[in-house]
């Protein structure tokens, strides 16, 4: 069963994709389906419907050579499957609570159409309790697998996870499931249903709480003088407490974090315990953006007027992504403020925000401009020297949202510069602790 099983996926989005693309890297055979005809014509011409490093130039070949295929029917792709895996969103509704519909019409669609002996393994976020009541319903005995897949270096992670995590009723089934990750040679933890599905759900807590932990590490080190990076490296030293996940910045976006610590939030609120410290990450990363515009504000002065060249849209370099960016919310508040933004981002070419000007280049985005906000971590934003955004600048403000640009290469280009917990003339103490 190790190898060459035939797998079917349902759902083609992110989760979906990298899940498609790992298991066929690793020699079975993957069957994909997606609700979403158009989606699904596109991925049988090898075109993928969002931008990540690897993705096309990996489905390519697996196509070519058949071991992936996309049916425009999900009778087709479940039928002959060893593993059924459901990857549909569970998007967050006004309440905070995950929407399960897209689950619940899935599951009750591939039910009667699966082999007897397969095993069907959910692999959307839900909430915990969620599988439980989808075996109760359909009789069908599920397997809960979780993924920790990052936008940008998905299929990477699909290859390379710290752990395999499989919520099962047994050892056994959850093993079978397992098999199909054998060669990875990866520890897997067999759990029961709802301690895997609250093991994906604290994972991303905790990685959210850490970002905002940082985040307000470095608005008291603005406060104090103090330098962040220095004060987060120092800190991320102690191998209890590791070094990742503690960049401070604009506040985490994206698809994932939000509606996860949210739908937690949303239970914890109905349980009655457990909401303290879910309820501060989600407000200081709320609060961030406005303090990105407050220290732009507080450069500029009275934004009426001011074209604000901001560059970055994407929730996080590496992706076109702009779900719960929090990059919308900055730009809204500039344009609420009296400022008008001009924004550029190397991979999304359209904005939803009114009165937004979208920029074709980083340099056309600078010029005139009486400021610039970065707001996404772009290398190719790095390599523009500070000479260069001098030039282009009326006023020469950068306020960087991602502490990508060494602050004494900005003083000396002659640019008033200000970061997230940074400080001008700290930079040459950090090699003492990075
Ligand atoms: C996240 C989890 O990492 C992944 O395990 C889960 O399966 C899905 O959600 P993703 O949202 O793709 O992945 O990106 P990630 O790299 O985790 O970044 C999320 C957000 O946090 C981005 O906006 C990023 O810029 C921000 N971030 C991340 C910080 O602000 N500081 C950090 O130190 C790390």
């Amino acid at each position: 069963m190790s190898s060459n099983s035939k797998v079917c996926i349902v759902g083609t989005g992110y989760v979906g994709m990298a899940s498609a693309i790992g298991f066929a890297t690793l020699g079975h055979q993957v069957l994909g389906y997606d609700i979403n005809l158009e989606r699904v014509r596109a991925l049988q011409r090898g075109v993928t419907p969002y931008q990540e490093a690897g993705i096309d130039d990996a489905l390519e070949p697996l196509l070519a050579s058949g071991r992936i295929q996309f049916f425009e029917e999900l009778k087709p792709a479940v039928e002959d499957a060893d593993f059924i895996i459901v990857c549909v969103g569970t998007p967050s509704q006004a309440d905070g609570s995950a929407d399960l519909s897209y689950v619940e019409s899935a599951v009750a669609a591939i039910v009667p159409l699966r082999k007897k002996h397969s095993v069907l393994v959910m692999r959307s976020t839900v909430p915990a309790g969620t599988t439980e009541q989808l075996v109760a319903k359909t009789s069908v005995e599920f397997v809960y697998a979780p993924e920790f897949l990052r936008e940008g270096s998905a299929v990477p992670d699909f290859l390379n996870p710290d752990r395999i995590v499989v919520g099962a009723m047994s050892q056994e089934r959850g093993l079978r499931y397992a098999s199909l990750l054998a060669s990875l040679d990866r520890p897997v933890l067999v759990t029961s249903y709802r301690d895997a599905e609250l093991i994906k759900g604290f994972s991303n807590a905790f990685l959210a709480l850490k970002i905002s932990f940082a985040n307000e590490v470095a608005n008291m080190c603005d406060a104090l003088d103090a330098d962040a990076a220095a004060v987060l490296s120092g800190v991320g030293h102690d191998t209890r407490i590791g070094k990742k996940f503690l960049q401070p910045g604009i506040g985490y976006g994206g698809p994932c974090f939000d509606k996860d610590v949210k739908s937690l939030h949303h239970v914890a609120g109905e349980l009655g315990v457990g909401r303290e410290l879910l309820g501060a990450t989600l407000r200081v990363n709320r609060s961030q953006p406005k303090r990105i515009v407050d220290l732009l504000e507080e450069e500029v002065g009275d934004l009426s007027g001011a074209r604000i060249a901001v560059w970055g849209l994407a929730f996080k370099a590496g992706t076109d992504d702009v779900r719960d960016s929090l990059t919308t919310t900055i730009i809204e508040d500039i344009i609420a403020r009296g400022g008008r933004p001009v924004a550029y981002d190397p991979a999304v070419r359209s904005i939803s925000v009114e009165n937004c000007e979208l920029a074709s280049s980083a340099v056309e985005a600078i010029s005139h401009a009486d400021a610039l906000l970065v707001l996404t971590e772009w290398p190719e934003f790095a390599e523009i020297a500070p000479w260069a955004i001098a030039g282009h600048l009326r006023n020469r403000i950068v306020i960087d949202g991602r502490n990508i640009f060494d602050p004494n290469s900005m003083a000396s280009a002659g640019i008033r510069y200000r970061g997230v917990g940074r400080k001008p003339n700290t930079a040459n103490h950090l090699a003492a602790v990075s």
